[in-house]
């Protein structure tokens, strides 16, 4: 059967731009920047979009196009040993949008509540207390929050809609909801701009610290940054470039993905940091101890300042869930094409089919999310798909594509069709800079982790929902690619690394060091004894 088809290059486009373009721009940019010297961010940023973003960009638009499959069937088409990495890559991005429709609940909740502004005058109590019901820890599940649940069904029902009719739709739906979300931030920046205390707030998010570009977070957290927004890595542009002709564009259409996205990232900090700064204003404080990041600036601190808004606070306030809901839509659903994408590809299996079967799975899946304790899950699983679950596939496509599939090679297939001719400098990026850095990144967090527990949170509760849920995923895409790999390799290794870290959790020091020593040396011996073979005398 004939593959389908984007009716236009422009409905690729503005789908990529909507799936890159999230609820990350507007809660995560703005204050990553400023924590990270404000407009002296921009440059790392900057380094970060050219050398890393635009060229995994290319890769996953590459890998698409070439292959005319979702990541599975094209990892499987570099070679068959690795189809995993591409079910891995989808398994993340599957435990993503599971949470990420609930955090799209919130906002329908709030959409309703802004009708009466019912956060007026204590955010914070409201968010936590009145419509999460938040209990002490994530060991108090405490039942589901029918609200939310309401909101979990409305997401999922749009995204339903939307992806069972195929790319088609999803063609024509993008044109509404990326182009709206942009408009209404435009509103919240003239808004912004004409209250008192804007400059203050603007002076904030873009007043340079250079001092900052000597840290190396400084430039973690822009490698971080640009790899969550441009949505790489969840073999989401992959699924969406396989729609596109063989002979399409490659490597304009990821610069020009990737600058909007950024633009709007950019662009939403002015939304915010001017309206932050009329709320220091008016309450009299610096700015630097009103700002937050995170479901905090969404859901307490700019609902704050909308409140004191002069004049129809409730208006704004609906517009701006209005932007929230515009902004997720296209980022989520963008997550469960790829998975339809992949299962379609895989098996016979209708779309329609494919997508109420993964839909409802991921819905009932949230409910863990919509129950009192959910926000510590939801914080739990977000934490650690985004640090080793992002990195880690990331990691691994740049060197498949870089090492197997061979980046020179590669590289000259994308130039072929493509606007713009990139040069030597990606396959170094590819290659090297690219695998460097985020190999760098899971070092740095994996330290930081065995330093401190996320956090706060006890133990057990990172074990489940952090560790658990990535060799869960890594398990998982194993078996889905073959289970006698799953059986022969995947699960002794994950039982083996599980019974070391216990080993390690319970073992004094001193029989630790005995047993690896002893492994080493006198399992090696043996190993390598058994392979010696007689030889004649004297060879
Ligand atoms: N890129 C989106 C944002 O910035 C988030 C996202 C991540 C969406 C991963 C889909 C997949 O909000």
């Amino acid at each position: 059967m004939e593959r389908e088809r984007w009716t236009s290059r422009m409905a690729f486009v503005m789908a990529a731009i909507g799936s890159a373009v999230g609820l990350g721009n507007v809660w995560r940019f703005p204050f990553v920047a400023y924590q990270n010297g404000g407009g002296a961010f921009l440059i790392p940023y900057l380094v970060a979009l050219f050398t890393a973003g635009i060229p995994l960009m290319v890769l996953e638009y590459g890998l698409g196009k070439m292959m005319q499959a979702g990541a599975p069937t094209a990892f499987a088409k570099v070679k068959d040993k690795l189809e995993w990495v591409g079910w891995w890559a989808i398994l993340v991005g599957f435990t993503i949008v599971i949470y990420y429709a609930v955090v799209m609940a919130w906002c329908w909740g709030y959409l309703y509540h802004s009708l009466f502004l019912s956060w007026k005058g204590r955010a914070e109590d409201f968010f936590y207390k009145d419509f999460l019901g938040l209990s002490d820890g994530p060991g108090k599940l405490g039942g589901l929050r029918l609200p939310v649940v309401v909101g979990l069904v409305l997401t999922w029902a749009s995204i339903v809609w939307i992806v069972q009719h195929g790319v088609r739709r999803v063609g024509k739906v993008v044109m509404v909801t990326v182009p709206l979300p942009v408009i209404l931030l435009a509103i919240f920046v003239l808004r912004g701009a004409t209250l008192p205390g804007a400059m203050e707030g603007l002076k904030f998010y873009l007043t340079p610290d250079f001092s900052k570009l000597a840290e190396p977070r400084t430039w973690l957290a822009a490698y971080g940054q640009i790899f969550f927004s441009l949505s790489l890595a969840f073999g989401i542009m992959i699924a969406y470039a396989s729609y596109l002709h063989e002979r399409a564009d490659v490597n304009n259409n990821a610069f020009i993905t990737a600058l909007a996205n950024c633009g709007t990232s950019y662009f939403a900090g002015f939304a915010v940091f001017t309206v932050l700064g009329y709320m220091a204003h008016v309450v009299g404080k610096p700015v630097a101890e009103v700002v937050s990041g995170g479901p905090g600036l969404a859901f307490v601190t700019y609902p704050t300042a909308i409140s004191l808004l002069p004049t129809v606070p409730a208006v704004f306030g609906f517009i701006f869930f209005l932007t929230l809901l515009s902004l997720g839509i296209d980022s989520a659903f963008s997550l469960v094409e790829a998975a339809v994408t992949a299962v379609h590809d895989r098996w016979p299996i209708s779309r329609r089919k494919a997508t109420w079967l993964l839909s409802g799975i991921a819905f009932l899946g949230g409910l863990l999310f919509t129950t009192k304790g959910g926000l510590y899950w939801l914080d739990i699983v977000d934490h650690f798909a985004n640090n080793y679950g992002l990195v880690g596939v990331g990691l691994a496509e740049s060197l498949i594509v870089g090492y197997v599939l061979g980046a020179e090679r590669f590289r000259e297939h994308v130039n072929m069709d493509s606007e713009v001719k990139l040069g030597r400098w990606w396959d170094f990026c590819i290659k090297f800079l690219t695998p460097a850095i985020l190999g760098i990144l899971v070092v740095w967090s994996l330290a930081r982790e065995f330093g401190s527990p996320y956090s706060g949170y006890p133990g057990w509760a990172l074990l489940v929902g952090g560790w658990g849920v990535i060799l869960l995923q890594i398990n998982l895409g194993v078996a889905l690619m073959s289970r006698r790999a799953f059986l022969r390799a995947s699960l002794p290794a994950s039982a083996s690394l599980v019974a070391f870290a216990v080993l390690l959790k319970f073992l004094p020091p001193m029989w630790i060091m005995f047993i690896v020593a002893s492994a080493v040396l006198y399992g090696g011996l043996a190993w390598s004894l058994s392979r010696a073979r007689r030889g004649y005398e004297g060879m």
